[in-house]
């Protein structure tokens, strides 16, 4: 099966990481094309992720991000890493991700 060559559309959702972080709320969610985005930046790198967790839709903006780059859900505490959105914890589920960059013009999210 051949890969998926669909171009990303990037949206503009910050100035920095620096306002995410201080100004927007870390993890933050944001609503971009009718879909609600959970951003969180970790290390100095910024990551995507559905705002509702795959389980029984918790909310993933109200998750803790530990260390190692996991989110843990609010609702039951299912772990999810945020650069692959592979269930941690070990329950089965898949958490969607999504691209964040940052370059001069401002911190954008790949849809
Ligand atoms: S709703 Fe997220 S772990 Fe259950």
């Amino acid at each position: 099966m051949p890969a998926n060559t669909t171009p990303l559309h990037w949206h503009k959702i910050a100035e920095s990481l620096l306002e995410i972080e201080r100004v927007k709320g870390n993890p933050w969610q944001v609503r971009i094309a009718g879909r609600d985005i959970c951003v969180v930046v970790h290390n100095g790198k910024a990551f995507g992720c559905a705002a509702r967790c795959p389980h029984a839709g918790g909310n993933m903006a109200q998750g803790r991000v530990n260390d190692l780059g996991q989110i843990a859900c609010p609702l039951h505490q299912y772990r999810f890493d945020l650069r692959t959105g592979c269930n941690i914890s070990g329950e089965g589920y898949f958490l969607k991700c999504y691209p964040v960059e940052e370059n001069d013009d401002g911190v954008f999210v790949g849809l």
